[in-house]
């Protein structure tokens, strides 16, 4: 059983980042009848660019912060949904400084549930298969709906709590929400200090690729684009209360998915340096996302990975622009942890 909801006007949070703003791209291209509000607070991952060349009627950008109660209390009567993308999102920094991630991903969470409930409007929480913690690579195993959270990493867990937070807020108060827990996303817009991006952008850079230890761990890459129609799908068929798995059986290693980006650039596949590993690098993430698929109909269109990869080096070569500012830095920030 499905229901039918028809939202008409959404806030987006964290919609100038990698995978909200894909997400806006697809409502404005794809569904003419919703008017999307935006509501970021720029941090180091958000750009404006990500959102340049959509009408002015079909988007209202917010500056601010999810934490800002009275913000929240201004800005979102007369929206009928909430989709929750903003977070602090890098495994990476996290270790260096969790303090962030506590203060977005699980109070930034706790005031939008407030608000939520305060005006009794719909909301979907965007969440990482990383809450399950990790599988064996030799593993048959992979994430369902019912696999139990344990997760590594301080971006994980406080992931983890924010989902525990949408599911106790929905039990307790009758929040209409639901939740996904997606596999790696990629494709444009993704910020430089992220694997798939810094690869490409240090070979455009006249940077050797930095792969972490043995590079065997295992990640299920999805495009971006398969990402936002199973959320769609999810707003407007899932059932209240409800958590899906989102991902499209892309199963990769690091190394094979390095070795490609290499060879597809024209370099010698072996031209990358090994450097230190993250402590707690989880070994394998993997999704089985029959729920999804055979509840509410959904199928990923963008399953040729090599295409897919392909189309993402073009655009890095071609939007040098929206990535040489924060290059530098990046790097700076990992050469000082030996990355
Ligand atoms: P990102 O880091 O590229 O973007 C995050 C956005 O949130 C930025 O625009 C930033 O300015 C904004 N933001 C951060 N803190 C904020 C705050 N306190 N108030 C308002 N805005 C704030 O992240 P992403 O990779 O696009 O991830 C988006 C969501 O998807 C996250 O919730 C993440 O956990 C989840 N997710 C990511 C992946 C992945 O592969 N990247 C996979 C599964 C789930
Ligand atoms: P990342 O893009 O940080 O995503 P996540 O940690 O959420 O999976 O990293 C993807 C994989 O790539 C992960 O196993 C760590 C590895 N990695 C490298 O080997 N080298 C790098 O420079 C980075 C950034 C990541």
């Amino acid at each position: 059983m499905t229901e039918a909801f028809s939202p008409k006007n959404i806030i987006v949070t964290g919609g100038a980042g990698f995978i909200g703003s894909n997400f806006v791209h697809y409502v404005v291209d794809n569904h003419p009848e919703t008017h999307v509000t935006v509501l970021d607070a720029l941090t180091y991952a958000g750009n404006l660019d990500n959102l340049k060349g959509i009408p002015e009627d079909r988007l209202t950008f917010v500056h601010g912060n999810i934490c800002d109660a009275e913000l929240l209390d201004e800005l979102v009567p007369g929206h009928d949904a909430i989709v929750h993308y903003a977070a602090e999102s890098h495994n990476d920094n996290s270790i260096a400084d969790p303090e962030p991630f506590l203060r977005t991903n699980v109070e930034g969470t706790f005031r939008l549930l407030g608000a939520v409930r305060k005006y009794g409007i719909r909301y979907h929480h965007i969440s990482t298969d990383e809450v399950y913690g990790d599988l064996a690579l030799d593993d048959p195993a992979r994430f369902t709906e019912d696999t139990p959270y344990h997760p590594s990493s301080p971006y994980s867990s406080t992931k983890a709590a924010s989902d525990l937070l949408v599911r106790a807020w929905t039990r307790t108060y009758g929040l209409q929400t639901t939740l996904s827990n997606c596999s790696n996303n990629y494709g444009p817009y993704q910020h430089v200090e992220k694997f798939i991006p810094r690869q490409i952008t240090n070979i455009l850079s006249g940077i050797r690729p930095k792969l972490y230890g043995d590079g065997l761990n295992v990640r299920d890459w999805i495009h971006t684009d398969d990402h936002s129609s199973a959320v769609w799908t999810i707003l407007t068929k899932g059932r209240i209360g409800e958590t899906y798995l989102i991902g499209a059986d892309g199963e990769k290693n690091n190394i094979d998915v390095l070795k490609l980006i290499l060879t597809h650039m024209g370099q010698d596949e072996d031209a990358f340096d090994h450097v230190k590993d993250r402590p707690g690098h989880d070994r394998r993430y993997a999704i089985d996302s029959t729920k999804l698929r055979r509840e509410l109909g959904w199928q990923p269109e963008h399953t040729n990975f090599q295409s897919g990869l392909d189309k993402t080096i073009a655009w890095y070569t071609q939007h040098q622009e929206w990535w040489e500012q924060t290059k530098a830095a990046t790097e700076a920030r990992y050469k000082s942890q030996g990355q």
